[in-house]
Formats: C-alpha cells, structure tokens, sequence
C-alpha cells in the first residue's frame, strides 16, 4: 500500500503526512490532534516558546492525542550581529528605509531593539524532558551529545535541508530523516550552509537529488496540498510528505481570521521571498512594504531583531486594515487550497491519493 513506507515504520503512524510545524505562535494544540488523531504527525513550532511554555503545549497535546506527534525548533534562533546592541550606523540605514512606513500609520519610530540571546540551548533540554516520539529542528544541525541523547530517549530526530549539501552534512550527524524544504514552502528558508539565497533549490529536484545521494528518508516540503502532489512525491522516492500552507490554512491552526480570507482570496496568486519582515528570508503572500524594500536588504536588522523592531508596525497596520503593509506568511499553492478543517484535509488527501493508486 502506498502509505505504508520506511517514514511511517519508523514514526508509528498510519499515512506517511506530516503536518508543517509553524513558529512564531501559529501552531495550535487543536491542530497537532487532529491530524495525530486522523492518523498523519502533527506538529508544533515552539522556537519563539520558552522551557516553560514548551513543557505546558506538550501537556496539552498529551490530552487531546495519545498519538505520536512532533515537536519542533530552531537550532540557529539568533543571526550574527543580534546578539549585541545594533551600531549607529545600522540603526540610521534601517531608519531610513522604515521611517515612511511608521510615519504612514502615525507611529514613532521605533528605539534600538534589545539585543536578542539564543533559547536553543534551554528549548532543547525541555524538549529532551518531554521525549515526543519526534523532534523536527531547522536552521542547523543538531551536535552530536543532543543527538545521543535523543537516541538513549527515543526520540525520532529529522532535521531540515534545503541544499543537496545540507542533506549530506545532516546526514553525517547521525540524524533519524531528512525534510527537503523547496523554495515554494511558506514561511522561513531553513538554509544553514550558504545563504538562502543561495539555497533555493524546487522541491522535486531537492527529492531526487537527495534520494539519490543520502540513505536516510527524505521526506517533501514545499509546495504539496493535494493528493496527486502526494503521490509524485511518493514516486520521486520520498517516505513521506510535509504540508504546511494547506493545514495553515484550516480553522484549527492559529492564525488570524483575515490571514486566513487572504489564503483562500486571489491574493494567494502572488507570494514572494523576503526578509523585510524578520531579517530572515521567507515566503508569503506579496505586500506593498516587501515590494518596495527589494534591493534593500542592506538596511534591514539582523533576526529576530529586524521583526521586534517592525512589531508596532505590524500591530497598528492590523488595527487600521493597512493589509498591504502586513506580511501573511503563504506558500506558492495556496491558490488551489479547499479545505478548512484538517481532518476534512487529511480524508481528502488519503482518498485523493488512494484513488490514484488504484488507477496505475
Ligand atoms: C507560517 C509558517 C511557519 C512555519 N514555521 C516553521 C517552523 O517554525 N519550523 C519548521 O520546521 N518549519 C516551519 N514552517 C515550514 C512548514 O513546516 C512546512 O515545511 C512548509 O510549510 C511546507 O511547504 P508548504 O507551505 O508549501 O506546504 C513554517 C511554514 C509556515 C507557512
């Protein structure tokens, strides 16, 4: 059966379907249930979360399923230069670029940001306590002692690459599987090795290249929604599927009402990359502010400190309906997205994706 594979022996579920974890307080406990609950993995994002909170979700997906789940973070939270109060000159070229936009909404621009240290270190050992049966992390590789202990827990690790070379290097660590993460993915590029700029490699040639090259399971991010992206995902040799955009868009997840409207709107025809919004690249629905900012990179700050820094823009841009000067993150197939339940979405994706099998 096509649902049967190497991803689904090792995770302990039905349907090799991954729900994409969201960072950035955008997964939702009632998410991680239903599609754990419909047989798939659900996902948590905590890498804005602290110890604390990391351990009070897992409680509360522990309640809602007793299924295997996945709990995810960010190994590389902090960019350099963040971690230390941001130079004059920076402060002065990012005035410059942003000042039009906080003068459009009435806003006093914003002091220096606080300098930002790593949570990483403190999630980790929270994550370790807890032992999800998975622990998906992006933005690096995890060292060898975390690794271990993971291994003495139980814990299934599955790591994020965007190049061919980032699969090899995860590979190397003695990580568990490997996500593909193409360019058309919503949210953050998880690129560790070179920039993400220099990463940006379509999900399909990612599969193949990967598949070909590193004996771990590699399963495809980016750009699926459907069953027939399921099943060409399959066939290109990957052990199983992470959809995020679709299952972001279902009512359990927590994003805003009106984000929700723009994914299911015209709107979701048009989505870029950009780092206007957080310093670091990624992909959602175009807005006036990351139109005009292109070229501009220069004068953004470091993550997370360019988002903290834009964070009373972004709140009075909500409140005034100014939605071209909000980033709502997306990827590139949101424009055939139906379902607004994620276990209506998960039914729907395994009888798609069974139906096309029975016709080969
Ligand atoms: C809003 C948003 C936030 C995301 N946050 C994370 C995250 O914190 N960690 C992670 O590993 N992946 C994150 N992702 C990536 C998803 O888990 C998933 O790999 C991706 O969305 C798949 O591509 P698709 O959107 O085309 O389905 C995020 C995606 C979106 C849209």
């Amino acid at each position: 059966m096509w649902y049967q594979t190497k991803a689904t022996e090792i995770l302990g579920i039905d349907y090799p379907i991954m729900q994409g974890p969201f960072g950035g307080n955008l997964s939702s406990v009632k998410l991680v249930a239903a599609v754990s609950n419909a047989g798939g993995l659900g996902g948590y994002g905590a890498y804005t979360n602290s110890p604390q909170e990391i351990v009070e979700i897992d409680k509360q997906i522990r309640a809602a399923t007793n299924k295997p789940y996945n709990l995810n973070l960010w190994v590389s939270d902090v960019d350099a230069g963040a971690g230390e109060i941001v130079t004059e000159t920076a402060y002065q070229r990012a005035v410059r670029t942003f000042k039009p936009y906080f003068d459009e909404l009435e806003l006093p621009v914003p002091a220096k940001p606080i300098p930002f240290q790593s949570r990483f270190e403190n999630q980790v050992q929270a994550v370790l306590d807890i032992r999800p049966k998975v622990f998906s992390y992006m933005f690096g590789m995890l060292t060898e002692d975390v690794l271990e202990q993971c291994r003495k827990r139980g814990i299934i690790t599955v790591g994020a690459a965007t190049t061919l070379d980032e699969a090899i290097a995860l590979e190397a660590t003695g990580t568990d599987m490997i996500i593909a993460s193409g360019f058309e993915a919503g949210g953050h590029r998880p690129s560790f090795l070179r920039s993400a700029e220099a990463s940006l490699t379509g999900t399909f040639v990612l599969v193949q290249l990967i598949r070909e090259k590193v004996k771990i399971p590699v399963i495809a991010a980016g750009g699926i929604a459907t069953g027939a992206g399921i099943s060409a995902a399959l066939t290109l040799g990957a052990a199983a599927v992470q959809i995020g955009t679709a299952f972001l868009a279902c009512e359990e997840s927590n994003i805003l009402p009106i984000h929700r409207q723009m994914l299911f709107s015209d709107k979701a025809k048009y989505t870029a990359l950009t780092k206007v919004f957080t310093g670091r690249l990624g992909r959602g629905l175009t807005s006036r502010i990351a139109e005009e900012t292109k070229g501009k990179e220069a004068d953004f700050l470091p993550f997370p400190l360019q988002s903290q820094w834009m964070s009373s823009l972004r709140k009075s841009a909500l409140d005034k309906a100014q939605w071209d000067m909000i980033q709502f993150w997306g990827g590139q197939i949101a424009p055939i997205l139906k379902h607004r339940k994620a276990e209506t979405l998960m039914h729907a994706l395994i009888a798609e994706t069974t139906a096309l099998y029975h016709h080969q």
